[in-house]
């Protein structure tokens, strides 16, 4: 399996496009910004909602209407954090594969993020009908929300494996 991943890592690697955006001194940062500010709406959004299942902040909303007002940038976010990061990962990602942290980020806390940040947000509805939030409700903002916080840490940490 590991040599799978690294020999379709060299193969993204020596892509025309990964190779642009390894050369350049300025590509680069922008596709970072890029990683970055779709993951400011992606988690921005995601905590707006946990902190109103917590019944932390304005309740003029209840968190079935915020969820669904939030649901396009949260997704918009999603995505343009996913395209910003796979091009990170191209410009080297025979580093990436070996890397402790990027292993447990991506292999293991992204994806079951995203499939709990799925339940969350169907169950806001339920959840979240009238202004108070069920005790459950209230579990699951704070287990998303602690879920993101650890997905940002092994985030800065892959720098920390950097074996290169
Ligand atoms: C959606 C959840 C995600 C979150 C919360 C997240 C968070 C972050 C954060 C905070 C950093 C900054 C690390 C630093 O510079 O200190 C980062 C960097 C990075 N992310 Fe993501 N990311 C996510 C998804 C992805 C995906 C889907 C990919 C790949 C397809 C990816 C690939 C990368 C890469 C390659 C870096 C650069 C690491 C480095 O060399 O420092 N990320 N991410």
């Amino acid at each position: 399996m590991y040599h799978f991943f690294m020999a379709l890592a060299k193969y993204l690697q020596n892509t025309s496009w990964a190779l642009y955006i390894s050369g350049s001194t300025w590509i680069y940062p922008f596709v970072q910004a890029t990683h970055f500010s779709g993951l400011s709406l992606w988690v921005g959004t995601n905590l707006a909602l946990d902190l109103r299942l917590m019944g932390i902040g304005s309740k003029r909303q209840t968190a079935g209407e915020l969820s669904d007002a939030l649901f396009a940038w949260n997704w918009t976010g999603l995505a343009i954090a996913i395209a910003g990061g796979f091009m990170l990962f191209s410009s080297a990602a025979t580093k990436y594969i070996p890397n402790p942290a990027f292993e447990i980020k991506l292999g293991i806390l992204v994806p079951l993020g995203i499939i709990l940040h799925i339940i969350v947000q169907q169950k806001a509805r339920t959840w979240g009908q009238t202004q108070q939030v069920a005790a459950i409700g209230k579990f699951a903002g704070l287990v998303e929300f602690l879920w993101w916080f650890s997905v940002i840490t092994a985030a800065v940490s892959i720098p920390n494996f950097d074996t290169h």
